[in-house]
Formats: C-alpha cells, sequence, structure tokens
C-alpha cells in the first residue's frame, strides 16, 4: 500500500499575529510519498529537491519524527514505514517548509493506517516536527498546511484552532529572495517584554484583521496588517525589507509584512491582476540591491 500527499507552504504571523496566524497557498510545497512496509520501523528512503541538506534519520527529520509520534499514539510502532520526501520548494525561507513535510507525512500515514485520527488531530503531531526543526512546536504553518486556507490559534494548551474564511478575492504576492534566516536566530532575537502600549496596538490590529476577513473589508484588513512587535527586530535580518515593503505598497499592496521568520515577505492584494503586479515590483527592488528571487502568487 503506498500514498503520494502534497503539503503546501504557508505565511505564518500574518503581520500581528505572531505564532497565530497563518494562511496556506496553493504552491510551492512538499510530496511525501509513504508505503507501508512489513518491518517496524520508518525508512527515510530518497530526499529530492534539498541539495542533500535535511537529515535522514528519522527523529531529526520533520516528517520522520511526525510519524513516529503518530504511531506511538495509536499504538501502532508495529507498522513500518518507507518514506520519500519530494521538495518543491526553499529551505529556510519563511514559507513553512519544515511545517509543510511534517504535514504531509503524517497526513500520509494517517491515511494508510485507515484514518483512525480526524485531520485536525493529526496537528499536535505535526507540531513536533516544528519542534524538531526550530526548537518550538508552533503551529501557525503546520495548522494551515494541515486544514489549509486562513487558520487563527486562539489558544496552544489546550490547542484550539479555528479556520477564518477569507473574501474570494484575496490574493498573496510571496517574494523569497536568496538568502536564508534559520528560524531558531529569528526567535532568539525577539524582545521577550514588551509594552502594554505596544500590546494595544497590537491587539487592535489582531482583531481587525480578523473583522476585516469576515466582513470582508479589504480597506480594514489592509490597515490590520501591521505588526509593531516583531518585524521591527527581524527587518534587520532582511537587506532592502523597507524598500520591498514600499514596492509593494506603492503597487497597490494591501500590506505587506515577513512571511514566518523571514526572509519571505508577503503582501496581500485584492484581485490577481494587482497581486501579480506587486510581486513583480517587489522582486524588482530586492534585484536593484543585486538580490535574486522567486515570486509566487496564490488565492488565499
Ligand atoms: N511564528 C513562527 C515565527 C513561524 O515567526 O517564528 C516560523 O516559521
Amino acid at each position: 500500500e503506498k500514498i503520494r500527499v502534497y503539503a503546501p507552504a504557508t505565511v505564518a504571523n500574518v503581520a500581528c499575529g505572531f505564532d497565530i496566524f497563518g494562511f496556506a497557498v496553493n504552491h510551492p510545497g512538499d510530496e511525501v510519498v509513504l508505503e507501508k512496509k512489513s518491518t517496524p520501523g520508518i525508512l527515510i528512503k530518497e530526499i529530492t529537491g534539498d541539495d542533500g541538506r535535511l537529515p535522514k534519520a528519522v527523529e531529526k527529520n520533520t516528517a520522520g519524527i511526525a510519524i513516529q509520534k503518530y504511531l506511538a499514539h495509536i499504538g501502532r510502532e508495529d507498522q513500518g514505514f518507507e518514506l520519500s520526501l519530494h521538495k518543491d520548494m526553499p529551505l529556510g525561507s519563511g514559507l513553512g517548509s519544515s511545517a509543510a513535510s511534517a504535514v504531509a507525512g503524517v497526513f500520509a500515514a494517517n491515511e494508510l493506517m485507515g484514518r483512525p485520527l480526524s485531520q485536525k488531530d493529526l496537528l499536535p503531531f505535526a507540531m513536533e516536527g516544528e519542534r524538531v526543526a526550530c526548537g518550538s512546536a508552533h503551529a501557525d504553518n503546520v495548522g494551515p498546511s494541515l486544514l489549509g486556507g486562513f487558520v487563527v490559534i486562539r489558544s496552544y494548551d489546550p490547542l484550539d484552532i479555528i479556520q477564518v474564511p477569507v473574501p474570494a478575492d484575496l490574493y498573496a504576492s510571496i517574494v523569497h529572495p536568496q538568502i536564508e534566516v534559520n528560524t531558531k536566530d529569528a526567535r532568539g532575537i525577539l524582545d521577550k517584554e514588551i509594552s502594554l502600549a505596544t500590546t494595544i496596538t497590537q491587539m487592535g490590529n489582531v482583531a481587525g484583521l480578523v473583522a476585516g476577513l469576515l466582513l470582508p473589508d479589504y480597506e480594514l484588513i489592509g490597515r490590520s496588517l501591521v505588526d509593531v512587535i516583531i518585524e521591527p527586530s527581524r527587518a534587520i535580518l532582511i537587506p532592502g525589507f523597507a524598500e520591498v515593503k514600499a514596492a509593494a505598497i506603492a503597487s497597490g499592496a494591501l500590506g505587506c509584512s515577513i512571511s514566518g521568520s523571514g526572509p519571505s515577505l508577503f503582501a496581500l492584494s485584492k484581485g490577481e491582476e494587482t497581486a501579480q503586479k506587486v510581486a513583480k515590483a517587489m522582486a524588482a527592488e530586492f534585484a536593484a540591491l543585486g538580490i535574486g528571487s522567486e515570486q509566487y502568487v496564490s488565492q488565499i
């Protein structure tokens, strides 16, 4: 028995929602091919598209560890699997690469085991993949990669995750500059304490973004795509950040910020045409600094 599963890239944080907001895109993403084997243990047979950089040891691989934790939970460690992972997205890009592998892996395993758990119940195991990848089991990449669409993590303990409908014409432009940012490092530089005034500003934007998506109100979405806590610290890791963001807004984007822990930037726009224009303008700004980039445009 064998299954092929695709899990999409994701934009975590979405400006104001550090560790609590994320959305999935249509592409890029990761593909896992999982096959049952007659002996126990998980064997990572092949990884492509990673330039040989990802570990094949099960406990260090995000897909491997997610499946291992899942099998332990359902009491079926006797079931062995052979796994091939095909990465069709950049590593260390802020697009949830480690999350997509973990999600594809655990989803595939659950299907082959006859679906004993619901899709939502798979989340904690995919989160274990994140813990291995960057030391923190955040759900703002695995959540949307697993469930699709725009996702809110209202609480981590207990885990409470909600899918929020988005307006039909909402598009994301994502630009991935050819530099790498390590999530662990990008978390390490953050201020551990923030003022009440800053918290109030951020809470206003968090509430405004959810309201803007639900109403829907594109202008409100745009006004709410502001991050006064995380972005100021992380922007320094991305050369040309201010210029690229300004170019996105000047081209008609509703708002623009860092995707996950970066270095990718995302912008939201009303309509695909604007989103395409925004992506080109952002890439041109990176190019002016001598930094090559990949661009993706996707409906949310
Ligand atoms: N919320 C996480 C962070 C996402 O910003 O560190 C990492 O991809």
